[in-house]
């Protein structure tokens, strides 16, 4: 059996760098479940499939192909074998991936891809309904938050690093408004899982969470083995 780590949390809280970090750390298969929202998002869009076409949605979903490869310069994305890293960042794409991502079939299906993802690999697992949803009996569940202030400041160094020029009230509204849609959504809600361990990362150095996390894990392993 794999061991599985879910992160949850909003956006920018801190899930991506954590995850990065654990899966350098650890050698565990790090998926950025939001990276694959992302890529149907940009498949929606390249072949001009509307929010409430479902048949289509559906048929771009039986020919999506989603791969993570960590490579010396950090982790890549291909969709349909075609690299898309950095395409799928954009302000365009992540507003349109906030709406696509409450698409049902389109929430199943990523489940199911994400579980067999998990089937044969110790995971690090981060997104939004990942120890709720996903993988309700994960190995360890981590639930992200940082004061919503901190979290604009990160987002907007992550847009300017894409070289993408944001203001901060324009990225405080959409963080307010993604907030507001993963909680509210009818299925895959932002949800904290009873059993998750709550952290504020909002003074923490990614150093300082990483050591909480690893030293998390290893407790874990421990206890798993003396079973
Ligand atoms: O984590 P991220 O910013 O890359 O996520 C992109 C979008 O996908 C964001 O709108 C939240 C959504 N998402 C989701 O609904 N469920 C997940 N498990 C992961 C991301």
């Amino acid at each position: 059996m794999s061991f599985i780590v879910a992160i949850d949390g909003p956006t920018s809280a801190g899930k991506s760098t954590l995850a990065k970090r654990l899966s350098k750390e650890l050698g565990f298969l790090n998926i950025q479940t939001g990276a694959m929202y992302r890529c149907v998002a940009k498949l929606m869009m390249d072949n001009c499939v509307s929010l409430d076409s479902i048949d289509e949605v559906r048929k771009i979903l039986k020919t999506l192909e989603i791969d993570f490869k960590d490579t010396k310069d950090g982790q890549l994305v291909f969709l349909n074998g075609k690299e898309v890293t950095s395409e799928i960042r954009t302000k365009e794409i992540t507003d349109f991936t906030s709406e696509v991502a409450s698409i049902p079939i389109v929430r199943t299906t990523m489940v199911e891809m994400q579980r067999n993802m998990a089937k044969r690999k110790d995971v690090v697992m981060e997104g939004r309904d990942i120890g709720t949803n996903v993988f309700p009996n994960a190995d360890l569940k981590i639930f992200l938050n940082a004061n919503p202030k901190v979290r604009v400041k990160r987002r907007l160094a992550e847009l300017e690093k894409n070289g993408e020029k944001s203001d901060f009230h324009e990225i405080a509204e959409s963080i307010y408004k993604w907030d507001e849609e993963a909680v509210h959504r009818e299925i895959g809600a932002l949800k904290r899982a009873e059993d998750s361990i709550y952290i504020d990362t909002t003074f923490l150095t990614e150093e300082e969470l990483t050591k909480i996390v690893v030293g998390k894990i290893r407790e874990k392993y421990k206890d798993d083995q003396e079973l």
